[in-house]
């Protein structure tokens, strides 16, 4: 089945740019740019990647963040994941990014963009993966600075296909943002957002209803409302799913207690993402792989997170055929 997965085709729909940032780059960037950071060496960030709920890895995450500085900083981080793609046979990503937690230290909108599409111009050309970029709203802060943000990417919006929330998600909830998320799809982007990951099912609800996304990242708290899971299949709303994530953040205590199989086998659009793959110990196959010993899964369903993901992304209808096509491809030489 490994190797199944490693030949597998995928497309990721849930990575957090600034979550790819492996110890190895951050002392790098520490150093060239003069940032102190609490650790001595790469081994002992990552013995402190012991999270117990999603708010220890966030203090953790957003504290890592802080070695980015210049456009040639958001460059490397972002080539560094689009290389790791290619390695995984991402052919097409969907990457969020954070800027309040750049631009609140003073970093300028147009420098985190600087790098980052200056990355993902250069992977389409030399690697072949198409990608999107997500602008996500840091939940944990106001609707103000939310709008501020939404104003700074006006510039930019050629290069950003829609709007995200993540962030701390309880006491929260979507409604907090349902003018910024209106604003947004006035000016023509679409939306996603973090609900059901720790919060009850009804932030799924609202964010379907109140910030009217077209996906759900985690989402899997869904179980607990069997109406929601109903309107889930018959829409057929995609869920992003992280299953190391929810793992690592105590969402499910272990991999054979997560939902992910039975979601999908009652119909739901689910896929499987990585989310912050530097901060939970791996990337698209080891997600892949840890859903697939943890279950008796068979080589359809692995292939069936990819078709739902390709279906539920935001790319042209001429790139989804492709993808499809290779995907196809690729399970009729298994
Ligand atoms: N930011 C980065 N990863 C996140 C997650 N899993 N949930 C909410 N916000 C996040
Ligand atoms: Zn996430």
């Amino acid at each position: 089945m490994e190797q199944f997965i490693a030949g597998l085709p995928k497309v990721e729909l849930h990575l957090h740019i600034e979550g790819s940032l492996e110890p190895e780059l951050m002392f790098e960037l520490a150093q060239r740019n003069g940032v102190k950071i609490p650790f001595c060496n790469p081994e002992e960030v990552r013995s402190a990647y012991n999270f117990s709920n999603l708010q220890s890895f966030l203090d953790i995450y957003y504290q890592g963040a802080q070695v980015l500085i210049t456009a040639r900083d958001f460059y490397d981080l972002t080539w560094a994941y689009m290389l790791r793609c290619k390695v995984d046979n991402v052919l097409h990503a969907e990457l969020f990014f954070d800027p309040q937690t750049h631009t609140d230290r003073g970093i300028s909108f147009d420098t985190v963009m600087e790098g980052l599409t200056q990355a993902l111009v250069q992977a389409e050309q030399r690697l072949g993966i198409t990608s999107e970029l997500i602008l996500c709203f840091l939940r944990h802060l106001d609707e103000a600075s939310a709008f501020e943000t939404l104003q700074q990417a006006k510039p930019w919006k050629h290069a950003i296909v829609a709007v995200g929330l993540d962030s701390a998600e309880i006491g929260h909830p979507p409604e907090k943002f349902a003018r910024v998320f209106a604003a947004a799809a006035e000016q023509g982007y679409l939306s996603v957002a973090h609900a059901g990951e720790e919060g009850p099912a009804s932030n799924i609800v609202d964010a379907l209803d109140i910030l009217k996304v077209s996906r759900i990242d985690h989402g899997v708290r869904c179980v607990d409302d069997p109406q929601l899971l109903a309107r889930l299949i018959e829409q057929q709303i995609h869920l992003t799913v992280c299953p190391l994530s929810n793992t690592k953040l105590k969402v499910f205590s272990s991999m054979e207690q997560h939902n992910i199989i039975e979601l999908l086998r009652q119909g739901i659009s689910v896929g499987v993402n990585s989310d912050d793959p530097a901060y939970f110990g791996g990337y698209m196959n080891d997600n892949f792989a840890a859903v697939a010993c943890a279950f008796q899964v068979n080589r359809l369903e692995l292939a069936t997170f990819t078709a739902n993901a390709i279906d539920a992304s935001f790319c042209s209808m001429a790139r989804k055929d492709e993808l499809h096509q290779q995907l196809q491809t690729y399970v009729d030489s298994q």
